[in-house]
């Protein structure tokens, strides 16, 4: 059938208000306007910040369609789109790369402007949105949501990658994994033989596990509160693992007593304030660095020891892993496809999305690092 400049009708996920329970209905997806691509979904992960959407701890309009880890195809393209055409194989992308801002100018900025994250719209670069339900107007999830048969982005948030590249894996490559292991080899530049903490074994986490091994560091701590977690991270280079809850001593503390001096770099991938602390706490005074890649809820304030900052340690955010998305994220999927990276252990299931709730229930029960839908 040909959709060509058509209203789609498909199935996606809803989200009618926080806390609900995800309804698959029946969408309505408008044609692409101009700078803007229409996607078939192939893939998406469920990541940790559409569990902080769905439980309201990010402040969102409802109801919309979540998801933004998502791998599909192009369909068909609004006016002006050059960087892909129908038929390519595309990366969706949270966080957009315009080209033209301030953060995207700058080397070291990737915080596009036309990011819709801090704070989220729902809706598309001209204030609308491009879903409806039953006649009402449904917001998009960070510009992107996945959690649908077909979406809309802007050009600048998708990217095309290799006709080669696996669809039903690589949507990890759109978001999880190029934040967690980036966070360690490109923004930390975690050194060989160094001694790192991870805070938060998810998708994100494991992810910058993976880049603290292949960075050389001799000593990995990994810490959550969920056991299960724990085979398949020191299967990826955890070489300790401590759940807070079954210390007699706050866990930095634990950390301080096992390294002696502190940490070279600690990892926060969980997205709490009480666990960004601690990974702060956790790092050597006078050299230390400590990354935060979890995304704290919307009002929650961070305070630290103001006089410890004096020692020399740095405290650093980290989104999608630094990286300029457009310019690094089709790399990553070559180097994958090259075999130099491996996201495989990180696909710990595949479900059709028809199975949506089985695959929720997977990662709330933290059985997977990351569940794939497939559609
Ligand atoms: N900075 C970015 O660009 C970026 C990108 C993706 C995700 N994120 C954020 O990173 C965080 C992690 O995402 P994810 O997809 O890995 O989520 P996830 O749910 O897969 O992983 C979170 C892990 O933290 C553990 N955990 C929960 N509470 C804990 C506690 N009190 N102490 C120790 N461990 C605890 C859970 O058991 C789980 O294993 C989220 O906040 C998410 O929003 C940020
Ligand atoms: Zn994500
Ligand atoms: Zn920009």
């Amino acid at each position: 059938m040909n959709t060509l400049g058509k209203t789609i009708t498909c199935r996606a996920a809803i989200a009618w208000a926080k806390n609900s329970p995800l309804s698959i209905e029946e969408v309505q997806v408008e044609p692409p306007k101009s700078g803007e691509v229409r996607i078939k979904m192939i893939s998406s992960g469920i990541c940790g910040s559409d569990d902080h959407v769905l439980k309201g701890e990010l402040v969102v309009n409802f109801p919309l369609i979540p998801g933004h880890e998502g791998a599909g195809i192009v369909e068909s393209v609004g006016d002006g789109v050059c960087s892909m055409k129908p038929g390519d194989k595309v990366l969706i992308l949270i966080i957009p790369q315009c080209r033209e801002c301030d953060a995207c100018l700058h080397p070291k900025g990737n915080f596009c402007y036309k990011q819709d994250v801090l704070p989220c719209s729902g809706v598309m670069l001209d204030g609308t949105s491009r879903f409806s339900c039953r006649g009402q107007k449904i917001y998009h999830s960070f510009r992107t949501s996945s959690f649908t048969e077909y979406t809309v982005v802007p050009e600048i948030a998708a990217v095309k990658i290799d006709d080669a590249a696996p669809m039903d894996k690589v949507c990890l490559i759109s978001c999880g994994f190029p934040t967690g292991y980036g966070a360690a080899v490109n923004s930390a530049k975690v050194t060989p033989g160094s001694t790192c903490v991870v805070f938060g074994l998810g998708g994100v986490g494991s992810a910058i596990v993976m880049g603290c091994k292949a960075s050389g560091a001799s000593r990995i701590i990994g810490v959550d509160i969920n056991e299960e977690k724990f085979p398949r991270a020191r299967a990826l280079g955890v070489t300790d693992c401590l759940n807070p809850n079954k210390l007699e001593k706050p866990v930095q503390e634990v950390v301080m007593e096992m390294t002696g001096v502190g940490v070279d770099f600690a990892f926060e991938a969980i997205g709490l304030v009480d666990t960004m602390v601690a990974a702060w706490n956790s790092c050597n005074n006078s050299y230390g660095v400590c990354l935060i890649a979890g995304l704290a809820p919307s009002d929650a304030q961070l305070s630290l020891e103001a006089p410890k900052i004096l020692s020399g340690k740095t405290l650093k955010g980290v989104c999608l892993g630094d990286y300029k998305t457009r310019d690094c994220i089709p790399q990553i999927v070559t180097d994958y496809l090259q075999n130099k990276i491996n996201i495989d252990p990180l696909v710990t299931y595949q479900l059709p999305f028809n199975q949506l709730h089985e695959a929720l229930e997977l990662f709330h029960s933290g059985k997977a690092i990351r569940c794939v839908l497939l559609f």
